[in-house]
């Protein structure tokens, strides 16, 4: 049997994605405001029988553009308008019977019961298809908005986003799976000798338990997480069970993924316990050549100033101080440039600042696959057969277009050759994914 591979949606409750073009497409026929717009998508990933359908988040406009949020609006930048992906995603609970329902909530700006109760809660009304990408957040907009000056410093965001994994599970597991009793002739509603009244006293968080909301379906919903620093990738190890990458190189993918699976080992993890996709985004065409005109006309509708303004987010770095004509290398040497940034210019081509934030506005460097079905296709198999990732990211370039491109003509050849299931055979995200049961 052909090895599965596993699909995820990549959403933004925003006009942008990863594409910055999406609302501006000719194809996106609706908006980010209409609740019909994520009902539409939805049902359309589910036809295509994708495990999860993934809302990322960030939580205030970006500002690290100097003067530029006045841009960020004016413009759409990634982080210009969003709404909560939550109650998305519980009203797409309603409208699908199968699909995984992941959403991102931030350790650095919520405490751990805000997160457990709100995850819970979906798992329930979801009957067990709920996933948390766990991020520590990027900068220093956030923090502004949550009324502290500056971003805490990069380590110490894993440091206490250790600490409250450990306490969101401690409050997940404080009901066992059969405290709940509801004996209605007896009037017992639950047996408190089943639930744990814990007490966590650590670093960052002091909790009493339990929580008040009953075992979810899933025993514990799914955790990913998607960081790319040394730091990051020791946190993912740890904790996640689905781990989000963007690499444009397949080098990179595997050594990712063979880095991770180490890691995994070293602290007694098997590497099954986790999959890791990697995003790409389709473009499918006819021929070659139409999907390639596809591409490229989506493509120049990706404003650079805007891509600029994403990677200045990013980096939690200013690079629109910098006229777009500037070479990479140049602002690399430039003395208000911090080190790490520095270093990381110097790994890039030698382009100008305007070239990166074209690509970083048609796609933040998420690999761009234009081509026929079949073509991409095999592509998407030939990096699972070689061990770069169990499955994809798919980001959409317009919306619902890219997703029901995909579910109508890559979806089938998956099918046929035996990478993709033509029936959901679980009940729950983690019976898809082939995680491990907490029940
Ligand atoms: C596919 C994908 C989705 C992500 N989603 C979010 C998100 O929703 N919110 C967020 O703040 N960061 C998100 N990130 C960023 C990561 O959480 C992480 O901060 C980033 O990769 C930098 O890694 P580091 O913190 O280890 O340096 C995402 C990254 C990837 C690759």
């Amino acid at each position: 049997m052909a090895k599965q591979m596993a699909l995820a949606g990549f959403m933004l409750s925003g006009p942008v994605v990863h594409s910055h073009a999406v609302w501006r497409h000719p194809q996106t026929h609706s908006h980010f405001l209409d609740p019909d717009y994520y009902i539409e998508i939805a049902k359309t990933l589910e036809e295509g029988y994708f495990d999860l359908l993934f809302f990322a988040d960030r939580l205030a406009v970006g500002d690290q553009a100097g003067q530029s949020r006045a841009r960020s609006f004016e413009l759409g930048a990634q982080d210009a308008a969003r709404l909560d992906p939550l109650p998305i995603l519980s009203l797409l609970a309603g409208h699908t019977k199968h699909i995984g329902l992941g959403l991102t909530r931030s350790t650095t700006y919520y405490q751990p019961p805000h997160v457990a109760r709100a995850i819970a809660s979906l798992d329930h009304i979801s009957r067990g298809r709920s996933a948390w990408n766990i991020v520590t957040s990027m900068n220093d907009s956030e923090a502004r908005l949550f009324g502290h000056a500056q971003h805490l410093a990069h380590d110490q965001r894993y440091a206490r986003a250790d600490e409250f994994v450990e306490l969101v599970l401690k409050l997940w597991n404080s009901w066992q799976p059969d405290a709940l009793v509801l004996d209605k002739v007896r009037g017992i509603l639950a047996d408190p000798s089943k639930i744990d009244a814990f007490k966590h006293s650590g670093t960052y968080f002091d909790c009493e338990g339990p929580l008040n909301i009953p075992r979810v379906p899933q025993g514990q919903p799914v955790l990913i997480q998607a960081g790319a620093s040394g730091r990051g990738r020791q946190f993912g190890s740890r904790w996640a069970e689905v781990i989000f990458s963007i690499n444009s190189r397949v080098e990179r993918m595997l050594e990712f993924r063979q880095d991770i699976h180490q890691q995994m080992r070293a602290i007694g993890r098997d590497p099954a316990d986790c999959k890791i996709l990697t995003a790409v985004m389709p473009f499918i065409g006819g021929t070659e050549a139409e999907a390639l005109k596809k591409r490229d006309e989506h493509n120049a509708l990706a404003n650079p100033e805007l891509g600029v303004i994403t990677l200045s987010t990013q980096s939690n770095f200013d690079f629109t101080q910098f006229p777009l004509d500037t070479r990479l290398l140049d602002i690399a040497r430039h003395s208000a440039t911090p080190d790490v940034i520095a270093q990381k210019l110097r790994l890039e081509r030698d382009i100008t600042l305007g070239e990166y934030g074209a690509i970083m506005a048609a796609s933040i460097r998420v690999p761009q696959l234009a081509g026929t079905a079949e073509s991409v296709a095999q592509q998407l198999i030939d990096w699972l057969e070689l061990g770069a990732c169990d499955g994809y990211v798919v980001s959409p370039a317009y919306l619902p277009g890219t997703f029901t491109e995909f579910t109508e003509s890559v979806v089938p050849i998956l099918q046929r050759r035996g990478y993709l299931r033509s029936a959901y055979e679980h009940p729950t995200l983690r019976g898809h994914l082939g995680l491990k049961s907490f029940n």
